[in-house]
């Protein structure tokens, strides 16, 4: 997209989209830009659309974007509009906001350029593969604030980091090992800003991850924990510093415990986190934010082989605690074991907050409508609410109270990575990982098991849906 902002419609020709909120259809101005026209059949409702052609002028769009309460969804009605009716938009969008406030132009930028995205990256016919705005393809927006530019240029940002992450979470893991996302780290740190330390096999070893290198056994591809730093020149005032940690397993078979194959193609997905915790990390920096923020990211796959760890196997880890093995497939808690006691020892970070899909007891209790929010702190929990609602990234508050204990109770190491109960298992993992912040005052855990991947309008399959980097910018925004 080749990004133009004025303050007052330009007289060139091209497509016009005129977006308005549900019952708010401003006549007057469609009468402007396409003449008289008898009832139109059109309220502004989420996601409608009308072409009207009137004679020799430009053609007119009009999108709805639902209520205006809810103008935190309006993001997906420009994708939606853009992905299926990009053919109408010719050679040039003019898109007229000046009726509508200055945020609404953050979910156009979003908004278009996520209808961008490619999900048919590995087709050999690349035509039916999406993604059509030339990087030449002029977009003129109009509005009149004097923050216009800025707002509809974050918009992009977003859009585009929200689309790497979806690739990246997409990917297959043939493609997608512990070192390709290290690799990708790397390059988006060197772009935008940011550092990027890649721990190798024999690097966990000096430094005693040894959790995450058990994860790592079976697999051909080495494990990796990505370490990654965002620290602004002049940081303004003592700010809390910001802790990230993501799971990173670049495919999870379950190991030993092996899953069904029902559907273990999806576990492709399962570095969800990690991708959140990358794209906040890419967002931080692009948009220049007062925050210093840490990200780690332990990349593993979890693979069956003769050297997988076996169910009762007692493993060591980074903090020194010994941990049982009840089921091979409760994986990501063990790599985050690592990862946290890691953050924590190392960068002393005031709050610490974990990204993961993590357990299949979450999506049976939230489904697909928000990730579980767990955390020991309750102003945390409350700007992480807040921050999710706002983008309609959400997350909802579960227990983690000294009740739930004895589901990681051992007998014969310090902790056991599953209660053996096919109950709470959302919470329980929960409370395994509190055993690793090493009683951190201020930690939050997002279990995103059910919102990093799922259907959607644009897929006819399951695919990645770009969940965490946003709402990870917003909360950053609520700290600095
Ligand atoms: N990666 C899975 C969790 C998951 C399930 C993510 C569905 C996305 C969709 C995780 O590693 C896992 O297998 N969890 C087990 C834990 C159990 C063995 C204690 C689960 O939730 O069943
Ligand atoms: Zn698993
Ligand atoms: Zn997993």
């Amino acid at each position: 997209m080749n990004i133009n902002i004025h303050k007052s419609s330009p007289k060139k020709k091209g497509c016009i989209l005129l977006p308005f909120f549900e019952d708010e259809v401003d006549h007057q101005l469609i009468a402007t830009h396409a003449g008289e026209s008898s009832e139109l059949d059109f309220n502004g409702g989420f996601k409608q659309k009308l072409t009207l052609y009137p004679v020799a002028r430009n053609k007119v769009l009009l999108l709805g974007l639902g209520k205006r309460n809810k103008s935190n969804q309006a993001a997906d009605a420009f994708r939606n509009l853009a992905f299926k009716k990009h053919k109408r938009f010719g050679d040039r969008l003019i898109v007229l906001m000046d009726h509508l406030p200055e945020d609404l132009l953050i979910e156009a930028g979003i908004g278009l350029q996520m209808a961008q995205y490619k999900i048919g990256a590995y087709k050999t016919d690349q035509d039916k593969a999406s993604g059509f705005f030339a990087a030449k393809y002029p977009v003129h927006v109009v509005h009149t604030s004097k923050d216009a530019t800025s707002l509809f240029e974050e918009g992009v940002a977003i859009g585009e980091t929200r689309n790497q992450m979806m690739r990246l979470v997409d990917m297959p893991a043939d493609r997608k090992t512990p070192a390709y996302l290290g690799k990708y780290a790397q390059q988006s740190g060197k772009k935008h800003g940011f550092k990027v330390k890649i721990h190798n096999k024999s690097a966990l070893k000096k430094l005693g991850c040894e959790a995450i290198l058990a994860v790592g056994r079976g697999s051909e591809q080495p494990p990796v924990m990505i370490e990654m730093e965002y620290k602004p020149k002049g940081l303004k005032s003592k700010k809390p510093k910001l802790g990230l940690a993501g799971k990173g397993i670049t495919f999870d078979t379950g190991g030993l415990s092996i899953k069904g194959s029902n559907n273990m193609h999806y576990m492709k997905s399962d570095m969800g986190g990690a991708a959140a915790v990358i794209g906040a990390m890419e967002l931080a920096s692009k948009l220049k934010l007062n925050i210093h923020v840490v990200g780690i990211v332990c990349a593993s796959e979890n693979s069956v082989d003769a050297l997988s760890i076996r169910p009762g196997d007692i493993i060591g880890s980074y903090s020194g605690k010994s941990i049982e093995i009840i089921d091979t497939d409760a994986e990501g808690r063990l790599v985050l074991a690592d990862g946290l006691a890691y953050l924590k020892k190392k960068h002393q970070p005031e709050i610490m907050v974990d990204l993961a899909t993590l357990t299949g007891s979450c999506v049976r209790t939230f489904g697909y409508a928000c990730g579980g929010l767990f955390s020991n702190d309750d102003d945390l929990a409350n700007r992480l609410m807040e921050a999710g609602q706002k983008v309609r990234e959400r997350v909802w508050r579960l227990p983690i109270w000294d009740d739930y204990s004895g589901d990681i109770h051992s007998d014969v190491a310090d902790v056991r990575n599953f209660s053996g109960k096919p109950i709470n298992g959302a919470i329980a993992a929960a409370k395994f990982l509190e055993v690793f912040t090493n009683e951190h005052p201020s930690w939050a855990h997002l279990d995103i098991a059910g919102v990093a991947f799922g259907s959607s309008e644009y897929t006819k399959m399951k695919a990645a849906t770009g969940y965490g980097p946003r709402l990870l910018l917003n909360f950053m925004r609520s700290i600095s």
